[in-house]
């Protein structure tokens, strides 16, 4: 018995000894055969780098080091040694542009790379396999990969405009792209909130429009408050940026916006803009943002800074955006009324087609490609060369495919990672919540929309960090790009085949994220799950050993909060919030326990369901209450729900009759007032599930910890019809105020109630929700028990102010002492607290 318990122990012993590491590596290869004997780095191991990639010898040197923890000798040569590490570019090679095969035996390692990029596409393959969990440190498993990308493009952009990121910030932006395999950085440079690269010709682009503030060209905006902010790129400082990113195989494409987003350039040199009586706004915000078509100088001075750009940048293109030009402003001016008559021009798209089609000319002269935002092929037709940027939606790219153009699909839906990742986070909504499953759910080939040879003129896919908000939290531009770009790549790169959530994501979270970490990436976590149920709060952790904890009385979990460890027996089950921890700077946001569901649902088939549920043990006290229709994946929010009923004792409260889609996640409000123990309350709603497609969600149930009292709201501004005073009486959150121009000293936003309410605390929040956009600056609350006298309440601090009562609270009044400098004030609801 003894004996046979000793061999079951020995055998699985030596089971493990021959089971092959996890490797872990992002993205995944194409085709990898492993064994589990090692190769173990020879403590004075050489590598030998092809002449043809010296330009990266100290990059692979250092990053080898950190990775391995041996320090190698380096030689150039193109001959492999016994235990030594070679890199060599094989032109000869059969393999897609940017493939490499690895191959680690008992001889040592052979990186083998038809082009310099794909040695380098080998390396960082090295490098994840030193620094997957499972491998012992100084080894590297016998594998034998070959391996290439999906798409010869894959990149990212990132907006140095509206937060400016100095040069050392972009470098290491650009060294955790390459890690990821990706292979063009495309640096956004100018838009209307800063001009960021210098241009020797014309010195006032960066020294004036490179800088907001009180007294400087350009107000102050996103964040940057009554203060100078600012700052540009000197000519050399690009040439080290190019030459840093180009030893790591990515290579940069400059963004120059024109000829809208350009606040900057007519800050500078108010000639370049259109001259017009009346002002009309762009889409965010800003007033005369545009190049003037009709004034010819501008396209020698257009020519100037594209022949300054490509001394700068070898890149094969220049992109020159085109997106959201407020072109009402040439409706406005003469000199581009007089352009759009001469040319017979009936649509200013037209005359939009006809400025690129010049800039093209311009671009070609200089042996550059143009590239643009999808907006650029309206109104006319552009060079087939010219490629297309399809960020407003998949159909976009589907249209510029089919005009003939190369394209990039970088549609906002997906892969704008200035969207929030999770409902109460910050970041923007318009596009979609996106959270790092939706990035790799993505799919960059329309298929059913495109012929086969339509397909081959999708280049590739690329994601974007817009900045507006990015200069709150500290190192928020890590968090909104990992993992999401960790998600890209593999998309980027990896067979469609070969996609899978499950398995990215354990080779995500068993490796991948402390490779982040390594990197000192302050990346997104995922978060716990927490659930409430009859005195208990058990958490779910995200993944093995993760590292959660969690804080009471509402506050924020740090680092050293205490570990969650097993349940908490606890009645106060709003009060807890969970966060998860990776490292020193790395955290996913915080959650809140959630009560179990009312109800829920799962269907595939075309049906009608009719749901009726007790909830009786759901309801405690009176209050407003939203039940809310949450999909289980995103995926699954097909079909409709209507004729939601709420009944107390049989008895009707409220019903929603009519027809809501699951997709546009309701939430439907109901007052109780009458809550007794003994009450009875059920719910009645009818699901129709109109297509064979899965239909699954859960039904919640919550109390809102605000009170709704009703309001009237008025002002001294002038309010946009779009976003008018009302929106601030309907306790949605969503739905806010935006005032036609700018505030200044003296204007005001009064809320009255209808009754005096009884409060602990209000918030009053100035800007857009989620977003720190058009927010008072300068400014304070102040409150009234009678509605006529008013007592001075707390100064805005980043657009927030809070009210703590003594008393009922009869009217609440915002005070503005000073412009905020930006074209509008927006407001929201009151947070009014019991
Ligand atoms: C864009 O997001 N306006 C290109
Ligand atoms: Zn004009």
């Amino acid at each position: 018995m003894k004996k046979n318990l000793l061999l079951i122990v020995i055998l699985l012993g030596s089971l493990n000894v021959v089971k092959a590491q996890k490797l872990d590596i992002i993205p995944k290869p194409v085709h990898i055969q492993q064994k589990p004997e090692v190769f173990v780095i020879p403590s004075s191991v050489q590598l030998i780098i092809d002449p043809g990639i010296q330009k990266s010898a100290s990059y692979i040197s250092s990053g080898f080091l950190k990775n391995s923890g041996i320090s190698p000798k380096v030689s150039i040569g193109n001959k492999h040694k016994k235990h030594t590490i070679l890199f060599l570019v094989d032109k000869k090679m059969s393999l897609p542009n940017d493939g490499y095969q690895l191959s680690v035996t008992k001889k040592g390692v052979v990186v083998k790379g038809k082009s310099p990029n794909g040695v380098l596409n080998g390396f960082q393959t090295v490098l994840q396999i030193c620094s997957a969990k499972e491998v012992k440190k100084g080894t590297i498993p016998y594998v034998q990969i070959e391996d290439y990308p999906r798409f010869e493009w894959r990149g990212m952009m990132l907006d140095v405009s509206r937060q400016f990121f100095d040069k050392e910030t972009v470098k290491k932006y650009i060294d955790w792209l390459a890690a990821h395999k990706m292979n063009v950085f495309h640096w956004h440079l100018t838009d209307d909130n800063g001009w960021r690269v210098e241009i020797k010709s014309m010195p006032d682009l960066t020294l004036k429009g490179g800088f907001r503030g009180p007294g400087e060209v350009l107000l102050p905006s996103y964040g940057s408050g009554n203060k100078r902010y600012g700052g540009y790129y000197a000519q050399d400082d690009i040439k080290e940026v190019v030459a840093f990113a180009a030893a790591r195989g990515v290579a940069v494409m400059p963004e120059i916006e024109i000829p809208g987003h350009s606040r900057a350039v007519t800050a500078a040199y108010p000639e370049i803009g259109c001259v017009t009586t009346q002002e009309t706004k762009s889409v965010q915000g800003e007033v005369k943002n545009v190049w003037c078509v009709g004034r010819e100088e501008n396209f020698q001075i257009l020519d100037s800074i594209i022949k300054e750009f490509t001394t700068m940048f070898p890149f094969e293109y220049i992109h020159v955006a085109g997106d959201e030009v407020n072109r009402a402003t040439w409706e406005q001016c003469p000199k581009c009324k007089g352009v759009m008559e001469k040319e017979g021009y009936t649509d200013t798209f037209q005359l939009q087609n006809y400025f690129f089609k010049r800039v093209e000319k311009i671009v070609e002269k200089y042996n550059r490609k143009t590239a643009g935002w999808n907006e650029i092929i309206k109104g006319g037709t552009l060079s087939p060369n010219t490629e297309i940027f399809a960020w407003q939606g998949v159909n976009y790219g589907i249209e510029s495919v089919k005009r003939g153009h190369k394209t990039i699909m970088i549609p906002g839906q997906y892969t704008y990672f200035d969207m929030a990742q999770s409902e109460n986070e910050r970041g923007h909504r318009w596009a979609a919540i996106i959270d790092t499953k939706r990035v790799y759910r993505y799919e960059p080939i329309p298929i059913n929309d495109l012929t086969h040879e339509q397909q081959k003129l999708i280049k590739g896919v690329q994601g974007a960090l817009w900045s507006e908000y990015l200069d709150l939290p500290a190192r928020f531009m890590e968090y909104q790009s990992y993992p999401r770009i960790s998600a890209l790549s593999e998309i980027a790169w990896s067979k469609k085949e070969d996609k899978n959530w499950e398995n990215f994501y354990s080779r995500l979270t068993n490796s991948h994220l402390n490779r982040l970490a390594n990197m000192g990436i302050a990346f997104r976590d995922f978060p716990p799950t927490a659930n409430y149920n009859k005195g208990k709060i058990t958490v779910t952790v995200p993944y093995t050993n993760a590292e959660v904890r969690y804080a009471v009385q509402s506050s924020e979990p740090t680092k050293q909060s205490p570990l969650y460890t097993s349940p908490i027996e606890t009645k106060d089950y709003e009060h807890y919030k969970f966060k998860t921890f990776f490292g020193e700077a790395a955290a996913s946001p915080s959650v809140k326990a959630e009560k179990p569901a009312v109800a829920n649902w799962n269907s595939s088939k075309i049906e009608v369901l009719k749901i009726s549920e007790d909830i009786s043990e759901h309801v405690d006290k009176n209050g407003i209450w939203y039940l809310s229709f949450v999909p289980t994946e995103e995926t699954t929010a097909n079909g409709t729900i209507k004729e939601i009923s709420l009944f107390e004792n049989g008895k009707l409260i409220k019903s929603y009759a009519t027809e809501r889609t699951l997709k546009t996640k309701s939430r439907l409000r109901f007052v109780i007032d009458n809550y007794n123990e003994k009450n009875n309350y059920r719910i009645d709603f009818t699901i129709e599930n109109k297509e064979a497609k899965e239909s699954a969600a859960k039904v919640n149930l919550d109390c809102s910890p605000y009170q709704e009292p009703e309001v009237k709201v008025t002002s001294s501004m002038s309010e946009n019809p779009k976003f008018p005073f009302s929106s601030l009486e309907d306790y949605k959150i969503d739905t806010y105020l935006r005032t036609e121009n700018s505030c200044i000293n003296g204007d005001w936003i009064l809320y009255t109630f209808t009754n005096a309410v009884t409060a602990s605390k209000i918030d009053v929040l100035t800007g857009i929700p989620h977003h720190p956009r058009f927010i008072a600056n300068d400014g304070h609350v102040e409150y009234s028990y009678n509605g006529i006298d008013f007592e001075k309440g707390d100064s805005f601090n980043y657009g927030n102010a809070i009210i703590y009562p003594k008393q009922a609270v009869k009217a609440v009044r915002i005070m503005i002492t000073g412009t905020n400098n930006e074209p509008i004030l927006a407001a929201q609801d009151l947070r009014i607290h019991p």
